[in-house]
């Protein structure tokens, strides 16, 4: 194959965030490879690894329609053969936020991720700012194991009304739908408190706790104002800044952010 490869690592059940990333790379690179693997090893014991979504033909009718050249749908037993005892762990980034609610996810995410640079070896590869901490995550892996591969973010894709995309919005009903919003709205109010000059981490922490504490179908699981690189929490807000959250309602774990 000649000219450049870029990889969009999914786990299936695509949706336009998906697709965007599928676009992206489409307009970058000469080849445009895609898999999907719903990932055991980033699964917690409990979690949903059984009933995440998945939606293999429609999945693969869509990447017809966006232009992928190749997908690749491996097995689990494949990826992970019994024999199987080589892991990768990023420490001090992926320690906080999603690590610390999720032991073991980005054990699971780096590993899948590395054994998928391994087995395309792309020239570039897109992640969705969606999930802010595991593009610090598998930044920090790329560098540390010198994959020489680049990594290219792109903006998160949302419903009409603010919601994040995600395959796990499946999981609402239609009244927890409508609170999901919720996560949306109170990082763009500690957005605007941010333009408005606001420079302490946690008065803008304070004002995302207050809206979620406002929608009863909302249970958080943290809220963070924290470095953008090594995710850890601020006291002072400079120049930039990750505002993130994850918030469980219903049986959906959910997970957004905005980055400043
Ligand atoms: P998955 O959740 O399927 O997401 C695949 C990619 O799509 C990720 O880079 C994610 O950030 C991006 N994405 C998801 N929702 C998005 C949205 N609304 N807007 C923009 N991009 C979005 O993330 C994973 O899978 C896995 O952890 C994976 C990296 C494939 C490793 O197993």
């Amino acid at each position: 194959m000649t000219g450049t490869l870029g990889l969009v690592p999914t786990m299936g059940a695509l949706h336009a965030g998906h697709a965007s990333l599928v676009t992206r790379a489409h307009a970058e690179c000469r080849h445009v490879g895609v898999s999907i693997f719903v990932n055991p090893s980033q699964f917690g014991p409990g979690e949903d690894y059984r009933k995440y979504p998945r939606s293999a033909e429609k999945d693969l009718a869509m990447l017809e329609r966006l232009g992928a050249d190749l997908v690749w749908i491996p097995r689990p037993e494949s990826m992970y053969p019994p024999c199987y005892q080589t892991w990768v762990t990023v420490e001090d980034v992926a320690a906080p936020l999603e690590g610390s609610c999720r032991p073991g996810h980005f054990r699971g995410v780096a590993t899948v991720v590395a054994k998928l640079f391994n087995c395309f070896r792309p020239d570039k590869a897109y992640f969705g700012q969606k999930d802010a901490q595991q593009v610090a995550v598998l930044r920090r892996m790329a560098h540390d194991l010198n994959f020489p591969v680049e990594l290219v973010v792109c903006p998160t894709v949302r419903e009409p009304d603010g919601l994040a995309m995600s395959s796990r919005n499946a999981y609402l009903n239609p009244e927890e739908r409508k609170a999901a919003v919720v996560l949306f709205r109170s990082l763009s109010a500690a957005k605007e408190r941010y333009d408005q000059g606001e420079r302490s981490a946690e008065a803008l922490r304070e004002i995302m706790r207050s809206l979620l504490r406002a929608e009863p179908l909302a249970n958080p699981e943290y809220v963070s104002a924290a470095d953008p690189e090594s995710l850890r929490e601020l006291n002072t807000v400079g120049n930039s800044v990750l505002l993130s959250m994850a918030v469980r309602i219903g049986k959906a774990r959910l997970i957004d952010n905005i980055l400043i």
